[in-house]
């Protein structure tokens, strides 16, 4: 029986966020349904909001710092989650994933140097590494060519190349993958995690999807696969985007091994990147204490809604396929089959549909012809807005 309800709309504008009160300056037009910002437009897992109500009932906000119990917390989560054994010593805080790979960017390689990313993926692996002056290699996915298997595939030939004759000093990997939602297998990973470590090259495994596994798969942290993915890997998660919480910011870093961590850990530390405010540790410790039935109830909602956004594309929406993700609430739209240019695809969402989505070139190469679709929201709604885009397209 179902303790949590995912289906009651909830009020959003004029609480300042961005996805429903940016609209405006984003898309030049206000009205229209928000599904881009990788957030969820769920009522909180009530279990955080009362431990940060009784918390904010005390009528002093003082310095804190965070408790024993917090960190427990978080190791718990990803021995019971993800089979991920971590020391106490191997975690720190950060305010948010972004925030950590820009710190980690800073931290270990100079202006000058050449991070490899694999697009297309989440736009601030390029924006951050760029912004601080930092080269990027792309080594792009690989579409499959036939109807089984992940829609992308990684091209680790085209890796090693790169890492023996440009000298990376860093690559970012998105594991779940942002877009399209791909759980990379071990042994895919266990490969990038052997030629990282042949050539001396830092793997940032961004994890932050990896709670949001869809129908029953089960998330592969990139640390577990083999002993040379924990000598190269800064790996980073947060319950921020599986409790729908990042307005708390509250993140965490995982590093095994020593010659990476102590010294990162360090500069952290002194730097004070790694103190949380009392919301980020309380909201992150209710989420990883209270939270699990919450998640499970909402996976299972979002895989209903994946499937629902599935079956309405292959029945009403000739020209458009919804690639099933493993993980998370984002769906890649390959829209290629309408045969638009890019600017004519997404008047097509904005204009004729009223639907505000992620533009899949904002990802990079390989994105023209793809929308994001966020499906973190009730099914009624979501299903008006799929109504909404057939009668664009009719
Ligand atoms: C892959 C990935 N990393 C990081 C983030 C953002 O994380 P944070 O808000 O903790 O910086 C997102 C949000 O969409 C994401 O998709």
């Amino acid at each position: 029986m179902a303790k949590y309800d995912f289906d009651s709309a909830v009020e959003r504008r004029g609480t300042d966020c961005v996805k429903h009160d940016t609209l405006p300056q984003h898309f030049g037009c206000d009205g229209l349904v928000p599904l881009w910002v990788a957030d969820m437009d769920f009522r909180v897992c009530p279990e955080i909001a009362e431990a940060l109500s009784r918390r904010m009932g005390h009528p002093v906000y003082g310095y804190t710092a965070p408790p024993e119990s917090y960190w427990q917390s978080i190791l718990r989560w990803n021995r019971e989650r993800h089979g991920l054994e971590l020391d106490r010593s191997e975690i720190a805080f950060v305010p948010g994933v972004v925030r950590g790979i820009a710190y980690a960017v800073n931290f270990f390689t100079r202006p000058g140097d050449s991070i490899v990313i694999q697009p297309p993926v989440y736009h601030p692996f390029r924006i951050v590494p760029e912004g601080n002056g930092r080269k990027i290699i792309e080594n792009p996915l690989i579409e499959r060519s036939d109807d089984g298997g992940p829609f992308y595939r990684m091209d680790l030939e085209g890796l090693e190349r790169i890492f023996a004759t440009r000298s990376p000093r860093m690559m970012i990997l998105c594991n779940p993958h942002n877009p399209c939602g791909i759980q990379w297998d071990a042994e895919t990973l266990a490969s990038v995690a052997r030629l990282a470590a042949r050539y001396g090259v830092i793997v940032i495994s961004d994890e932050i999807h990896g709670d949001l596994m869809l129908g029953g798969k089960r998330h592969i942290p990139f640390l577990t696969v083999c002993p040379e993915a924990a000598e190269t890997c800064i790996t980073f998660g947060a319950p921020s985007k599986t409790f729908n919480i990042a307005g708390l910011e509250s993140s965490w870093v995982a590093v095994r091994n020593p010659a990476l961590r102590e010294p990162f850990f360090r500069w952290l530390e002194v730097n004070e990147f790694s103190s949380p405010s009392f919301t980020s540790w309380i909201g992150a410790e209710a989420a990883y204490t209270h939270g699990a039935q919450w998640l499970d109830e909402l996976t299972e909602y979002l895989q209903g809604n994946a499937l629902a956004v599935k079956r309405f594309c292959e029945e009403h929406l000739p020209g458009i396929k919804a690639v099933m993700p493993d993980a998370s609430f984002l769906v890649w739209l390959d829209c290629r089959g309408l045969g638009l240019s890019q600017s004519g695809l997404v008047d097509l969402f904005v204009r004729d549909a009223g639907l505000a989505l992620n533009d899949g070139s904002m990802f990079g190469t390989g994105g023209e012809g793809f929308m994001r679709l966020n499906i973190g929201m009730p099914r009624a709604g979501l299903m008006k807005a799929m109504e909404q885009l057939r009668q664009a397209l009719a």
